[in-house]
């Protein structure tokens, strides 16, 4: 008899089903998949939104430290339809940022299926349709959908998964190591020497918590690195840079940025900083590598706070080699290696998308594919890329829905498909 109840364990139990959804499926329910779902509301266009986690936004909610905040001011952030409230300030908090999307979310009545983690994605010659299967991730019961539609809006992310990087000894190493994605706060590290490898934005903003919360942090810095002030003079150097840009070429504002950086910051070379040949823009244009806006790490590292130390050669017996020769002991690590785009572990596709997780033609042309598919938030261009890409991909599925829906206002045929989709 106990043998028979383990025969039936529910791990093993299966639901299956298959779904028609009348109008987009919207993977990811972060900032971008909102705001699609919100812009195809207002088209009249109905949707479904799958996202894996159990909330919205989960990067956000789950993934970040407290003392985050934006670091663009507000009007860059906000998502299409729905401005921040008049009381936030400048550079919203994380916590504000949260409740500023949830209530975007009740606002354009958005209820994505949680717990739902596309697992593939591909687009049937035959019908003319994708078909995409997920996996419950909740509970014991692994239950799996295959929805069925004619357009695919891939809104899973730049930062979908963490980069770790594999570094000789780090496996064998016994102190607490971490991804930045962990890191909620510098308390539990209070009195320790604490690694932070990579210096982007992560890397900087934890040293700095580190420091508030009297660890002891080191900085690795591998290779070479802008570093703004994330204002001059009062004024968002962003909102500068766009400002510029607006009357002057790209490289004339590259270098004004970089006077006004020696200005404000001095030479940050002295601190193991280099800056990279191209400007500020022009890098994150090229390669996607965002500039770091400080926002008080600098001084902490002029103050002798916070060490900088170059590349890592090996972790050894509690202690980190460092490609000097130096040996520093440490008690823990805190890898600030970078996010990744999942798509090629789900989307079955290779024309649209490129093995890096992104599309292939860059800002503003990477928001439509081919047959149906479309991705959003994937242009190294933060919030505002993801809103621009939002417009376009509700206008463009829009003026399908609305051209199809008065034909078959026309047409007497009833149709018997299982429609779920939300609206
Ligand atoms: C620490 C940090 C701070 C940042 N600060 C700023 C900032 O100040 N300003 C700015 O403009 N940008 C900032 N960014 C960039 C950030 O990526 C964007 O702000 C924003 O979160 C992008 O939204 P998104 O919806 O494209 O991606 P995400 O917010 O990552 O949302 C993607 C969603 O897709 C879901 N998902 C992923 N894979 C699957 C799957 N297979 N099936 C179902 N669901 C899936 C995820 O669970 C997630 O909820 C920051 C990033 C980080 C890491
Ligand atoms: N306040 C905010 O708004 C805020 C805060 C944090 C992050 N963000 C955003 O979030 C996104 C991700 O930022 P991020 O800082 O997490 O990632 P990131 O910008 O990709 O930076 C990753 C860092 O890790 C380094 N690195 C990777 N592997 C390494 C290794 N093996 N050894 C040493 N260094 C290594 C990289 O160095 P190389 O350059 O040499 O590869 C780089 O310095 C960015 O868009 C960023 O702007 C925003």
């Amino acid at each position: 008899m106990e043998n028979l109840v383990r025969l039936v364990d529910y791990e093993d139990i299966f639901l299956k089903r298959c779904i028609w959804v009348n109008g987009p499926v919207i993977v990811g329910a972060g900032p971008s998949g909102l705001a699609t779902a919100a812009c195809l509301k207002q088209q009249g266009v109905p949707f479904m939104v799958l996202e894996r986690a159990e909330c919205i936004a989960s990067l956000w909610q789950k993934r970040t430290y407290d003392r985050l905040k934006l670091h663009l001011p507000k009007q860059f952030c906000q998502l299409p339809n729905l401005p921040f409230p008049q009381d936030f300030p400048e550079y919203p908090t994380k916590k504000q940022f949260i409740d500023y999307l949830e209530s975007y979310a009740r606002h354009f009545q958005i209820n994505p299926q949680f717990n739902e983690c596309v697992r593939c994605a591909r687009y049937d010659e035959t019908s003319g349709l994708w078909r995409v299967k997920t996996v419950s991730t909740c509970g014991s019961m692994k239950n799996q959908f295959e929805y069925i539609c004619r357009w695919l809006v891939v809104a899973t992310g730049e930062n979908a998964e963490c980069v770790m990087p594999e570094i000789e000894g780090l496996g064998e190493f016994k102190g607490d190591v971490i991804h930045a994605c962990e890191y909620k706060s510098g308390e539990r590290f209070k009195g320790k020497k604490v690694l932070v490898v990579g210096c982007g934005n992560s890397g900087m903003e934890l040293s700095l918590d580190l420091c508030n919360h009297n660890a002891s942090p080191s900085i690795v810095v591998r290779s070479s690195v802008h570093v703004l002030p994330k204002e001059v003079f009062g004024k968002s150097t962003f909102e500068l840079a766009v400002l510029m840009l607006q009357w002057l070429p790209l490289w004339v504002v590259d270098k004004i940025l970089l006077v006004l950086a020696w200005l404000v910051l001095g030479n940050i070379e002295r601190f193991g900083f280099k800056r990279p040949l191209e400007g500020p823009l022009l890098l994150k244009n090229t390669k996607g590598k965002t500039p770091v806006l400080d926002i008080g790490t600098l001084e902490k590292i002029r103050s002798g706070d916070i060490k900088v130390v170059p590349a890592i050669k090996r972790f050894t017996n509690g202690c980190v080699e460092l490609v000097n020769g130096e040996k520093q002991d440490i008690d823990a690590v805190v890898l600030a290696t970078g996010y990744r785009s999942n798509v090629p572990s789900w989307l079955q596709e290779g024309e649209f998308f490129s093995k890096n997780g992104f599309p292939k033609c860059p800002f503003p042309n990477g928001w439509k594919g081919n047959a149906g598919l479309y991705a959003v938030g994937f242009t190294k261009r933060g919030l505002s890329g993801a809103s621009f890409d939002a417009i376009k991909i509700a206008q463009d599925i829009g003026h399908v829905w609305k051209h199809e829906t008065k034909q078959k206002k026309h047409c007497t045929t009833t149709c018997h498909k299982r429609c779920i989709s939300q609206f």
